[in-house]
Formats: structure tokens, C-alpha cells, sequence
């Protein structure tokens, strides 16, 4: 309260003349679109200076320092003149304060700054990447999480997240896997929402929601070979079906903003993509909030070759959709001089001025821009017990347990010493994984200290690095085979480093980097009990380790609680549950490799494996190394009964899970369907629903599932969305290559 009076002494008038009306408080996020609301932004436009809309359509990054972040003053300047609409990577009240400031009392029109932010698992208390959330399957959880992420932004001046990624990705090489779901499009439209509806809450206006940026539109996720930013190529269909329905999803469940993604499809990127931007985005899906660039992908418009200069670069992005640039200056430079040309329309101008004004308003920044700086929130809501407790809960829930022969884990009750051995086994600076906010990675908790806090005082936990990530430095073995062959139990930290997957971090061979499987042969051979603990930001193809190696436990980069959530699972306290959202290959020569492909005309029969002229490789199999949807539990299920049947427009599936082993255990119950006979060619297998059950050991659950005819409905050539009757197989299990089948007839 205090701020909003000090705010509005402060001189401001005309807007405060406007919006001063505190009921707009409690306004819910479509209070732009009120009519009196409307009618205000209206009126603003009217008054405002071509220079000044052109501000409110440009976004700046802020510089770091040793300390954090800074503001050059150049635009600092560019604040003052109304020139800025919004910042990123500034944080903190006091820093954000101090800009808000200048934008609402030293400006003309006092129009406050949008704060943005890749606040993408977590914004000081960090979760596991998003791809190992998404192995939690946890609708819920992954939700409370961007929660958490919001109200720790928001507590620091936040109020603008450029998340969720939800590009749907089956090439491992591409290092940005890392920030998405995974492989499939029906489980990535279901965490797109959850995630959408974390961050932004009930009420945007509320000082702890922020507005979410779903990205990155369109298909950046299918770059060739794997390399970012590469060319995307693929047919409608395929686009429709497989690509576009993440970003839709995020988009009904209210996204306040979508940013434009670098690659181009079919010859045309994105950022002057008007069919993708304003045709399919704003006409048939009803997008009301702003479009945004990624960074300076406006200026790369002339690299691509569709601009031969950056005005006209600007121009193509302006008259396709795109409101806002980020970092390009484009709008900036040219907007002037394209209007003046009429190569740009001013309603074109005022219609993107207008989607931004409306989200400054959704957030309740005209009635208090401080609305997100407020110094007892950022002493009091970051970094809490709870958020602690549920970034370790969600670390070991996102864990997944590739392999456990002989039982392996959990570490046996009894053990006396415990060898923790790798160059990943003590790394604080690896546990964040890319993109991770305002995380402190000295704050992080690594698998070591994780494991010597559980293990008590009575059990000796030691660690040797062994080697580093990825050199040829083999001096350390000798160290770390010594303190294995004296140890009860190892557990082997093995992976990349943090670095190595997100942006711009693309690898062709995705095996353990360096000598680390000469580190695991070396280790194992001494006859202890091993388990794997494998740190990375995608599948690897680990044939080698999985050979040798026990035990794997994926544990991906779980953030600041790394270290006790692992633990949790590796002693057992809790049973391990999360299924691998991504195909593991078994080498780079089978990528892409995923588990919804096509039958092809001559399909490769394990009944037949010798046959020639079929799909398949000489030299590998053409299954992966670990399916779709694979994940082990320290006890065991088994599935029994399924039984589907049709009555009128619905598909009714009941199956039987049983707890068959000695422990209590969670298990994510998939159910697919096939559609065998269609006028184009379906995939062998689609996931259409799951159930993550609670069975307790020796328990048994009678599961029920209900598809509708709309369930079957796919995209044809002429990109018409229906189902077609005839034949169907469901399929219910474990993972996507082990089930029950049944076919049905649905007519
Ligand atoms: C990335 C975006 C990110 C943006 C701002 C870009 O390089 O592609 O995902 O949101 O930078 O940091």
C-alpha cells in the first residue's frame, strides 16, 4: 500500500487518471478485455506518440555484474523516454524497483515495465530440468511446482516467465530436450497446461502469479540432425498432429503470451510466419495476449535469407504477428520509417500496442507497479521449508530406475561404508542442469552430502572423483579402485555436465562422455555392489554402461535438493516411480527413434529376425535401449483382466494391477491405443491416458479408463480433424512396449 501512495504522489497523473480504480485489484486475468478497461487502453494509445508505441513494442536484457544484474544506461535512457516496454533478466525488489521508477515517474506517460525472466524449473529454489519433471508424470505436482517458481519471481520483481517449453523433441542429440516434456504430444499437452496454470495462477493480478510465455512457436524441437536451431521440415500433417498441439493446449488454458521460435518451417520462420502468428494462432486458436521474439530473431530473419535488410526484417515480423521484439532494436530503428513508407499500417502498430498494454493491466501494474516488489515477500517467500520439501520430493519422483539386477538398490540395510565415486558424485556446480534462474548452485545439495546425511553417523561415506566428465585424465583411478575395493556399497556418479545439454549445446555422440565407462569397468570389476547414478540432460545412449553396470538410477539434473532426493530413493525411502519420457536409443544411428513411429510397408518382425528386405538395421536392433515410458519400482506389478468395450460414442477399458512384490509402490498405468486401418497411415501406438496408482505390496487395483470416439480423431491431408471407424488395438502397461492388448471394433 505503502509503494502505490508513494507511487502516486510520485506525479502520476494521467495515467493514474485512467487506471487509478483499486477494484482493478481484484480484477481477474480477462480484466482487459472489460469494456471500461478497454475503452482506457483505447484512449492511452490515442495518446500516445508514435516513438512511445514503438517503445512499448521493444524488450532489453539487462547486463550482469559480478553481483547480478545491471542496466546499461543507454537504456536507462531509453526508460525515460517511454522507449522500453519491458526488461528481462533483471531481478531483486530493490533493482526493479529502482527501473520501475524511472519508467513511472521520469516518463511522459508512466506506463510501467513488463519484468521478464527464464524462470523454467524453479526461480531460487531450483526443481530437476523439466524433462525430469516430466518423468514424475505428476499433473499436479509439476504444477505446484511453477507455483513455487512464481511466487519466488514475483517475491523478486518478476512478473513475466519465458516458460513453458513445450517443443516436442525426438532427437536426444538436440540439447534443448532438456527444458521440455519429451517425446509425446498427448503427455506434453497435459504439463503444458499444468504448467501454464502454475505460473499464472487463478489471478494474474494476484502478487504472485506471473504471466507465462509459452515456446517456442513452432516446432523448434524437430531442428535437423538434432542441431540447434537447424531448418524444420515436415509435412502438415505431421505438424498438426504431432508438433502444434503442446502449444495449443497452453494457449486454452489461458497463456498470456507465446514467443516465436528460431527455426523456420517449411522456408518460412517463424518470426514472419503470418499463417503460424496470426492465422492459426490468433484467428482459428484465439490467442489474446502478445507475441514476443526469441532473442534478436528478427535481425536473424536476414541470415535465413527472407530480409535482404533489418528493416525489412521488421516489417515481415510486424505485418505477421509479431508484438514484440526481444533485444533486436528492430521495431526501434525502422517502425518509424516503415510507417512512414506505409509499409506497416498504424493500425497494425496500435493493435500490438494494445496486447501489451492489456498484459501490463492483467497484471495490475497500472494500479501498482510495485505491485511485484515487495521486500518482505522476497525475505520471507523464497527458499521456504515447503518449497524445499517439494523441489526434494519432486527429485525423487522424477527419478528413473533403468535398471536394478539382483536387487541391487535400495542400498542394503547393514552397510558400514559407502563409496561415492564419479566426477558428477560432489559437484555442486553440475546439480542446477542449464537454465536455472536466479538457483545458486552453491546452495545446491550434491548425491554425496545427500547420501553422508542420510547414511547417519554409523556408516563411512567417501568419495574420489575417479576422472572428470570429459578429458582422458585416467590418474584418478587408481584412488577411486582403492576406495571401492574397501567399501560396502558404490554408487557410480556418472553423466554430463550441466553445460552440456540446454541451448546451443547439441552432441553427436551422446554415450557417456570421456573415459567414464572406463571409470564404471574399472569400478565394477571389483565385484562390489554397484549402482549407477546418472546425471544428464537427455537420453544417452548408455549400451555400454548398461551392460556392465547393476544398477541405473536417471536421476537428470535435480537442482538444489539434487542430492537428498536421490538419497530418498537410493535408501529406499522412497520407491522409485517416475517412466523415461524420451526413448533412450541404444546408439546415435538409430535416432530419431520413438516409440509412436509408423509401421512402414515392410515392418522388421522379432518372429522373424533374420528376414532382409525389411526395416531394420544390420548392425543394431531396431528397439531402443530403453522404450517409452519405462521405469522400474523397487517392487513389482503385474497387469491382469483388461477388458475393453464400446458403448455408443465411448471406449470403456478396465484392467488389473497387482503389487506383486514385498514393498508399497507407485505405478504409472499407460494405456495406448493403435488405429490399425486408416485412409493415411496412424502410428503403431498412441498414449491416450494414464493413471499413477498407489498400490500397497500384495494389493491389487481394478483400474478403469474411458476414451471417446473424439480420442481417435486425427489430422487428415486436408488438415480436417476426425476419427474413423473400424479397428483398434488398446493397450495397457508398464511402459509402451510391454502390455496387454485387446482389439476392439468401434463403428
Ligand atoms: C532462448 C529462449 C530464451 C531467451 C531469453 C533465447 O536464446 O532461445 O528460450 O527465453 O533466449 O533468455
Amino acid at each position: 500500500m505503502q509503494h502505490f501512495f508513494q507511487f502516486r504522489l510520485a506525479g502520476f497523473l494521467f495515467i493514474a487518471l485512467l487506471f487509478s480504480s483499486r477494484n482493478m485489484a481484484q480484477s481477474t486475468q480477462m480484466s482487459a478485455q472489460a469494456p471500461d478497461n478497454k475503452a482506457k487502453i483505447d484512449e492511452l494509445i490515442k495518446s500516445m506518440t508514435l516513438d512511445e508505441k514503438i517503445g512499448q513494442l521493444s524488450l532489453f536484457t539487462s547486463d550482469w555484474d559480478k553481483t547480478g544484474p545491471s542496466l546499461n544506461s543507454n537504456y536507462k535512457k531509453l526508460i525515460r523516454k517511454g522507449e522500453v516496454g519491458a526488461i528481462f533478466n533483471a531481478y531483486t525488489v530493490d533493482y526493479v524497483r529502482d527501473l520501475q521508477r524511472i519508467a513511472v515517474e521520469d516518463s511522459r506517460l508512466k506506463i510501467p515495465l513488463i519484468f521478464g525472466y527464464d524462470v523454467i524449473h524453479g526461480h531460487r529454489t531450483i526443481f530437476p530440468i523439466p524433462l525430469g519433471q516430466a518423468c514424475s508424470w505428476d499433473l499436479a505436482a509439476i504444477e505446484h511446482a511453477e507455483r513455487i517458481a512464481a511466487i519466488e519471481a514475483t517475491a523478486e520483481g518478476i512478473n513475466w516467465t519465458f516458460a513453458p517449453m513445450v517443443d516436442i523433441a525426438r532427437d536426444p542429440r538436440w540439447g534443448r530436450v532438456a527444458e521440455g516434456a519429451g517425446e509425446d504430444t498427448w503427455l506434453g499437452c497435459k504439463i503444458a497446461a499444468a504448467r501454464v496454470k502454475g505460473f499464472q495462477g487463478g489471478d494474474l493480478a494476484a502478487d504472485n502469479t506471473l504471466i507465462a510465455c509459452v515456446k517456442h512457436f513452432a516446432a523448434y524441437g524437430a531442428a535437423q540432425s538434432g542441431r540447434d536451431y537447424n531448418t524444420v521440415d515436415m509435412s502438415q500433417v505431421s505438424l498438426y498432429e504431432w508438433y502444434l498441439p503442446p502449444y495449443k493446449a497452453a494457449v486454452d488454458a489461458g497463456v498470456g503470451s507465446v514467443m516465436t521460435s528460431f527455426n523456420e518451417i517449411a522456408g518460412v520462420p517463424s518470426t514472419c510466419n503470418k499463417w503460424l502468428l496470426t492465422d492459426l494462432l490468433r484467428n482459428d486458436w484465439k490467442f489474446n495476449g502478445f507475441v514476443v521474439t526469441d532473442y534478436t530473431s528478427i535481425n536473424e530473419l536476414m541470415s535465413h535469407g527472407v530480409a535482404g535488410s533489418i528493416k525489412e526484417a521488421a516489417k515481415i515480423s510486424l505485418n505477421a504477428g509479431v508484438d514484440m521484439d526481444m533485444q533486436g532494436s528492430t521495431y526501434l530503428n525502422s517502425l518509424d520509417s516503415l510507417l512512414k513508407e506505409k509499409q506497416v499500417s498504424m493500425a497494425r502498430i496500435d493493435e500490438a500496442v494494445k496486447v501489451v498494454l492489456e498484459a501490463k493491466m492483467k497484471l495490475g501494474l497500472f494500479d501498482d507497479p510495485y505491485r511485484y516488489c515487495n521486500a518482505l515477500r522476497q525475505e520471507k517467500e523464497i527458499m521456504t521449508t515447503e518449497a524445499l520439501a517439494a523441489a526434494r520430493k519432486m527429485v525423487s519422483e522424477s527419478c528413473v530406475l533403468l535398471k536394478n539386477s539382483k536387487q541391487t538398490l535400495p542400498i542394503p540395510a547393514g552397510v558400514k561404508t559407502i563409496a561415492v565415486i564419479g566426477p558428477l558424485g560432489d559437484s555442486k556446480k553440475d546439480m542446477l542442469g542449464n537454465w536455472s534462474a536466479a538457483g545458486n548452485w552453491e546452495k545446491c545439495v550434491t548425491l554425496y552430502e545427500g547420501v553422508r546425511s542420510r547414511a547417519g553417523n554409523n556408516v563411512e561415506v567417501l568419495s574420489e572423483n575417479g576422472c572428470n566428465v570429459n578429458d582422458a585424465d585416467r590418474s584418478g583411478f587408481e584412488a577411486a579402485v582403492k576406495l571401492a575395493a574397501k567399501s560396502d556399497f558404490i554408487i557410480l556418479a556418472l553423466g554430463e555436465n550441466g553445460w552440456m545439454s540446454g541451448e546451443a549445446s547439441s552432441r553427436t555422440s551422446i554415450d557417456l562422455p570421456g573415459i567414464q565407462n572406463e571409470l564404471a569397468e574399472a569400478i565394477i570389476k571389483t565385484g562390489k555392489p554397484v549402482a549407477v547414478v546418472l546425471f544428464n540432460g537427455r537420453p544417452l545412449a548408455i549400451t555400454r554402461l548398461n551392460a556392465m553396470a547393476p544398477a541405473i538410477l536417471e536421476t537428470w539434473y535435480g537442482g538444489t535438493q539434487a542430492g537428498n532426493g536421490i538419497a530418498d530413493v537410493l535408501f529406499g525411502d522412497v520407491n522409485p516411480s517416475g517412466k523415461i519420457t524420451m526413448t533412450f536409443p541404444r546408439n546415435e544411428g538409430q535416432i530419431p527413434v520413438f516409440y509412436n513411429a509408423k509401421n512402414t510397408g515392410r515392418p522388421y518382425r522379432a518372429s522373424d529376425p533374420d528376414a532382409k528386405y525389411v526395416s531394420r538395421y544390420l548392425d543394431c536392433s531396431n528397439d531402443p535401449l530403453f522404450p517409452f515410458g519405462f521405469g522400474l519400482s523397487y517392487t513389482s506389478f503385474s497387469y491382469s483382466g483388461l477388458a475393453a468395450s464400446v458403448n455408443g460414442s465411448q471406449i470403456q477399458i478396465a484392467v488389473k494391477v497387482a503389487n506383486t512384490g514385498n514393498i508399497d509402490g507407485e505405478e504409472i498405468v499407460q494405456l495406448y491405443v493403435q488405429d490399425k486401418v486408416g485412409s493415411i497411415t496412424r502410428p503403431v501406438k498412441e498414449l491416450k491416458g494414464f493413471q499413477k496408482v498407489l498400490l500397497k505390496k500384495g494389493e491389487t487395483k481394478s483400474l478403469s479408463f474411458t476414451l471417446t470416439t473424439d480420442d481417435l480423431a486425427f489430422y487428415h491431408p486436408d488438415l480436417k480433424k476426425f476419427w474413423e471407424p473400424g479397428e483398434f488395438v488398446i493397450y495397457v502397461g508398464t511402459n509402451s512396449s510391454e502390455t496387454l492388448t485387446q482389439s476392439i471394433q468401434v463403428n
